[in-house]
Parts: C-alpha cells; sequence; structure tokens
C-alpha cells in the first residue's frame, strides 16, 4: 500500500547508504567527525543526493537536537534574498544547543539568487560565520559568484549510474513488496536519466496502479511526453484515490496507442 511519499520515507539517514557519490561521502564523513565544517557547496543535478548529504550531515552531528539547530531554505523562494536574510538572522540570534558551537543553515537553489543578492547573501554568511555554517546546494557552480565559492568547500555530485541505482531501488521494492521484472528494472534506470528521485517517483506512480511491475506499465509512464501525468498519478496515489490513478494511468496508454507508439 502506498501511504507517504518514497523519496521522504526511504530517504537515506546514513552516509554509507548514500550511493555513487563516494568520494564526497567519505570527506564529508571526515569533516563531520571532526566537528570543524567549513561552508559548504554541494553542485551537481537534481535527484542525486545533495540534499540528502545535508541532512546526514545535520543528524550526526546534533544527534537528538538536530531539528533545533538545522534551517533549511529555499533560494528560489518567490520573496527573495530580504526573507534569507531575515530568517537567518532569526535562527543565528540564538547558541547552537549542545555541544558543537554552530548551527547549520541549508540553503538550496542558491544558484537561484541573482549575483547582487548573491553579494547579500555573501555578507551574511560572514556575519554569522562564527554561530552558523552554511551549506549551499545548486545545479551549477558556475552561477555561483567567486567570493562566496572561495568561501565554500566545494562537491561536485554527479548522476547516478545504473548499478548504483539499484540499492535505493531494491530497498524500497522489498519494503512495498512490490515485483519487478528485470526489463521493467532496467527500463526505470534508462527512463530515470540518473536521477534518483525521478526515479523512484516513476517507481511510486508505477506501483499505484500494480505491484507487479511490467516493463509495459513503466515504459507507458515514462514514454508519456508529459512529466504532469506522472504527476496527478503520483497525487492521486498518495491521496488513496487509487481508482483515479489507475483510470489516469488507462487514458494514458489510449492516448499513447492511438498516436502509434510502441506502448
Ligand atoms: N546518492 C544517492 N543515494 C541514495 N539515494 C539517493 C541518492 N540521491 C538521491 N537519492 C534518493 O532520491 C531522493 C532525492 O534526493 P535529494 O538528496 O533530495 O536530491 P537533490 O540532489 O536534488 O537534493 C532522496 O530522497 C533519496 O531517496
Ligand atoms: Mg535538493
Amino acid at each position: 500500500m502506498v501511504s507517504g511519499i518514497w523519496t521522504e520515507e526511504y530517504r537515506p539517514s546514513k552516509f554509507d547508504e548514500l550511493v555513487g557519490q563516494d568520494e564526497i561521502v567519505k570527506r564529508v564523513q571526515a569533516l563531520t567527525n571532526s566537528m570543524n565544517i567549513p561552508h559548504l557547496l554541494f553542485a551537481g543535478p537534481a535527484g542525486t543526493g545533495k540534499s540528502t548529504l545535508a541532512l546526514i550531515v545535520v543528524k550526526e552531528l546534533f544527534k537528538k537536537n538536530w531539528k533545533e539547530n538545522y534551517l533549511e531554505l529555499n533560494a528560489s523562494d518567490e520573496r527573495g534574498i530580504n526573507v534569507v536574510r531575515e530568517k537567518v538572522k532569526n535562527f543565528a540570534r540564538t547558541k547552537s544547543l549542545g555541544e558543537v558551537p554552530f548551527k547549520i543553515i541549508f540553503l538550496d537553489e542558491a544558484d537561484a539568487l541573482t549575483p547582487e543578492a548573491q553579494q547579500a547573501l555573501r555578507r551574511t554568511m560572514e556575519n554569522y560565520s562564527v554561530t552558523c555554517r552554511f551549506v549551499l546546494s545548486c545545479n551549477y557552480s558556475s552561477k555561483i559568484i567567486d567570493p562566496i565559492q572561495s568561501r565554500c568547500a566545494i562537491f561536485r555530485f554527479k548522476l547516478l549510474e545504473k548499478k548504483e541505482m539499484g540499492k535505493p531501488l531494491m530497498k524500497i521494492i522489498q519494503g512495498e513488496n512490490l515485483t519487478i521484472t528485470p526489463e521493467a528494472l532496467e527500463i526505470l534506470y534508462e527512463g530515470s536519466e540518473g536521477d534518483c528521485r525521478r526515479a523512484i517517483n516513476l517507481l511510486q506512480s508505477t506501483a499505484s496502479v500494480s505491484s507487479n511491475i511490467t516493463d509495459e506499465l513503466i515504459s507507458t509512464i515514462i514514454s508519456s511526453t508529459k512529466p504532469k501525468d506522472v504527476k496527478i498519478i503520483l497525487d492521486y496515489a498518495l491521496s488513496g484515490d487509487f481508482q483515479n490513478a489507475k483510470e489516469k494511468l488507462l487514458d494514458m496508454m489510449l492516448r499513447e496507442s492511438i498516436s502509434g507508439q510502441d506502448v
């Protein structure tokens, strides 16, 4: 039974559960163990473990107090850099709880900020560097201004390879009592294009229709040219509306076969 969002439910919570980014994990784990963390810049494509690694660091550092010492912000939030600065200020005002002398702020999609906004961010990072460490995430480090880059340890995440994605996917397949044919698994890897979040979302959409995952079902979802459709199926499934999820999928299959594609 589908109960929640699998990318959240099955998100790795330990360093050794993160696949494909071995060098990064090794270096970040060493920094975490030393309890001496510089500002970090996680660069790379979507769905490769950037947010997940930030969370693992925070949980390892602060243990049960992690929530009090962690602030997550999204730079592409339409309200802009001033809201970011305001939130950072409020969060940084109080001392960290526990042994670690700083708190951690995760700023997702930092490359969505204009260069001017990044200058403001840089000043904020400097002002609070004693009490806060920043973990910035971005798709392209080249879109981050040099003064910020030079203040961060930079880690470049890569797309996941087929063999690397097997572990997280099999964990879900077992945990959810699904069956999947080797061909279907192959198609799932291909369709994910190295993005683990996409692979998991595709798997969950398909599983909302049948727990026997065939290559036919998977290809139908993947070959649908509209990612929007996949989102709708997933939303129905998450709300427990399996009937609608199934209908939407059948509808898609019909449309595809009419358009002459190999379903
Ligand atoms: N390297 C990885 N190892 C294991 N699971 C991963 C990895 N990267 C992504 N995932 C899975 O995909 C989901 C999205 O990953 P996330 O860390 O949020 O990606 P992003 O790089 O976009 O921040 C996670 O919940 C996790 O289940
Ligand atoms: Mg992320």
